[in-house]
């Protein structure tokens, strides 16, 4: 096997490559680390292109040195740090025993392991054998201090993917504050780059903003104690003319759950320097001697082929190599949803007709919502106290689940694991377990409050209660809800001095709490969920395979949502259903094809009342779901492609190819109607020009190339938001 990673002694440079991408940093004077490189595979490095010495003004020069053309704040590196002389917004601040912030980082050594190390306690790509993967280490310290930075960088064989994390170490005498620790920088050189983000709120998640980065500092970030709706931990950086099949792309995803920040500053030299990791607000972390702090990893991409091959290499790994569970290559199950249909409306003798319904219509397994505890007839109580509400189940939550399986369908249940609501019997017994600040009232949020996860006691607690409900065997699915973000951060069992830890002890609480279920029931299909799509992020994918993308299930608004969620998130992961119309959230009416069609590019779901549905209806959906039946392990698994965007024009178009370019599935959703619509054409890509492709609906054949090349006229209907899927299979 080749090696993936080579260290040139003579030219101090190491070189990560494979046969799509190469990553080069080098060693510099002060045994400073910089970056050389990240792009297309080259296949050998001679050593002549580095960064030309200039002596820049207002750019000083190292501690002790005469040498006015070598400075740390104009040469590309691989990691700032504040208190050194680059004023570049630094990757890491450690505030020292001397009450500075001095931390001049020089290069101690490195190691190349095969493979790729786990990190305890956090979600991580992980690799399957050993070949597939190498990982360079490679150790700065501060030589006053002690206090050491290893950063780690893998490099996959089958992938243009770098993983990249740091681990802190204090080596010294004295405790030290880390008041800052990215888990990556990188600095380009003589780009001209415009950022990609995914802001939104809630109902309203991942819009994709393209913006021109110009000189200055740009931050996008989350400081609510999840990733978010409103910043996704998620960016790319493009030239201006990328676009979704051609260009160059480079994309970061941040496998973390919590706060965090991603900054983008263009210097005064035009060069692009970027920082990723956990959110420096409210956040200072004690290491004592000998302990050490690991960040979490930063999932890296390039793309020599636009927006679209830049997905799919995330899509690729995170599915293969990120997502754990069992059921990552099992067809997802087509379930309903009593939230939409009832709320909390709903006893036992209400839902029967609906799993009755379901299992005429070919629906796989019904999912109870919240409701189904406590005494919770409405969102203003019960949240920790996870025992069946007798008087909607008189006869027990087992009965009711034996009577879905008798049915012939699978039983999922809702939990919200991190909250607790004052009216319940948890907050009586214990109401220390709210996170608040002692003497203060904390802010309630839907009437709800946030569990003090980051104690292992109160974990503990969620977790037997839990245990108790699944242990019956009944449950086969959950749905891990969060419905409000952080606040009033305070953890009780830690000294003042420790507040700035908080944050982050808690993301650790939650993921060895949603370990302890995933270990104890790897059966379980867990959909993972806060008000919608408020923790889409690839450190939820290591536990849960499926994520609900909105609370917004209207079509169109869906489309540019889960376009969004496209850039760097599998469909198999995206969940969507078909809801009635006028739509719940924002009245609009749309044809049921269409509230199918765009639901089919995820896990297909319905959130509506069935027994309470038209005739019509009815049979609509019956097609659906035998239909999608047809299509789900190619939209679910097989190569996307964002075709059109309805956020740029007034139609949508996505592709999804299996990977043996035998079948593909492609919908086009025109939003608006004019009275005399411009002809337009969808030209599908990835297929095999030499193949021909029957489609399933007329029979017709067409060549591989005639879809590629000539394209398919788009249907020319009347009325707003109609759609049309297509389903094609190679015959020969
Ligand atoms: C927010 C979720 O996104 C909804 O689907 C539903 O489960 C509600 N919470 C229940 O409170």
């Amino acid at each position: 096997m080749n090696q993936l990673i080579n260290f040139d002694e003579k030219n101090k440079v190491f070189h990560l490559h494979n046969d799509q991408i190469s990553y080069l940093l080098s060693i510099e004077d002060g045994k400073t680390l910089a970056h050389l490189y990240f792009g297309k595979a080259i296949k050998e490095y001679h050593g002549q292109l580095r960064y030309p010495r200039v002596d820049r003004g207002f750019s000083g020069n190292l501690p002790g040195s005469l040498d006015r053309t070598f400075s740390r704040d104009s040469l590309p590196k691989e990691y700032s740090t504040a208190g050194e002389i680059d004023y570049h917004t630094p990757a890491a601040v450690v505030r020292q025993k001397d009450g500075s912030n001095a931390l001049f980082l020089t290069y101690e050594g490195y190691k190349i392991v095969d493979e790729k190390p786990d990190l305890k306690g956090l979600p991580h790509s992980f690799v399957e054998n050993k070949d597939e993967a190498e990982t360079l280490i490679v150790t700065l310290i501060d030589e006053k201090s002690k206090v050491k930075f290893e950063l780690s960088y893998t490099i996959y064989r089958d992938r243009p993917v770098i993983t990249r994390s740091v681990r802190v170490v204090n080596d010294g005498n004295d405790a030290v504050n880390i008041e800052k620790v990215a888990s990556m920088q990188i600095d380009f050189v003589d780009r001209n780059f415009e950022s990609i983000t995914l802001p939104g709120a809630h109902a309203h998640e991942r819009r994709v903003e393209r913006s021109k980065i110009n000189q200055g500092i740009h931050v996008y970030a989350s400081h609510r104690g999840t990733s978010s709706h409103q910043m996704n931990p998620f960016l790319a950086l493009v030239d201006p003319e990328t676009i979704e099949c051609t260009g160059d792309a480079y994309g970061f995803a941040f496998v973390y759950s919590g706060n965090h920040k991603f900054e983008v500053e263009k210097d005064q030299f035009a060069q692009t320097h970027v920082n990723i990791g956990i959110d420096d607000f409210n956040f200072n972390w004690e290491l004592k001697p000998e302990a050490s702090f690991q960040t979490p990893e930063v999932l890296m991409v390039y793309s020599d082929q636009g927006l679209n091959k830049m997905s799919q290499a995330f899509h690729s790994l995170i599915h293969d190599r990120v997502i754990r569970s069992k059921y990552k290559d099992q067809v997802r199950p087509i379930l309903v949803n009593n939230w939409e249909a009832t709320y909390f409306d709903f006893n036992e003798d209400k839902l029967k007709p609906i799993v009755d319904d379901a299992k005429e219509m070919g629906i796989e397994m019904f999912v109870l919502d919240d409701g189904w505890f406590g005494h919770r007839d409405d969102d203003n109580s019960s949240l920790g106290d996870w025992k069946v509400f007798k008087k909607k189940f008189p006869n027990g939550l087992d009965h009711f689940a034996d009577y879905v399986h008798q049915q012939g369908l699978k039983f999922g249940l809702w939990f919200e694991p991190e909250m607790i609501s004052i009216d319940s019997d948890l907050y009586k017994k214990h109401p220390d377990y709210l996170m608040h600040v002692p003497g203060r009232t904390p802010s309630p949020s839907r009437n709800q409050y946030v569990l003090d996860l980051g104690r292992k006691e109160v974990r503990d607690n969620i977790f037997d209660q839990m245990d108790q409900i699944l242990s019956s065997n009944k449950i086969n699915y959950i749905k891990w809800d969060m419905n409000r973000h952080l606040s009033d951060i305070y953890e009780a069992d830690l000294p003042s001095s420790r507040q700035g830890e908080v944050y982050h002890r808690y993301v650790l609480g939650l993921y060895d709490l949603l370990e302890r279920i995933v270990d104890k029931y790897p059966d379980l299909l867990i959909e993972g969920c806060s008000g919608g799509g408020g923790r889409f992020d690839a450190g939820m994918a290591y536990y849960n395979p499926q994520i609900w993308a909105s609370d917004d299930s209207d079509a169109i608004d869906r489309l540019s949502i889960q376009y969004g969620t496209s850039l760097v998130y599998p469909q198999s992961m995206m969940t969507s259903h078909v809801s009635v119309s006028p739509n719940e959230q924002n009245g609009r009416i749309t044809p049921f094809n269409t509230r199918g069609v765009v639901a089919m590019w995820g896990d297909l779901g319905y959130e509506l009342d069935l027994t309470k549905m038209s005739k019509e209806d009815r049979q609509a959906v019956k097609e659906q779901v035998a239909e999608y039946k047809k299509i789900r392990k190619v939209t679910q698994y097989g190569t996307f492609y964002r075709l059109k965007s309805a956020q740029t024009s007034n139609q949508c178009a996505w592709e999804t190819v299996s990977l043996d370019k035998n079948e593909t599935v492609l919908s086009v959703v025109r939003v608006m109607a004019s009275a005399q619509p411009d002809l337009t054409k969808t030209k599908l890509v990835g297929l095999d020009p030499q193949k021909h492709y029957e489609d399933q609906e007329t029979h017709e054949v067409y060549g591989g190339d005639e879809l590629m090349n000539l394209g398919l006229y788009d249907p020319v209907e009347r009325g707003d938001f109609k759609a049309k899927m297509y389903h094609f299979k190679a015959i020969d």
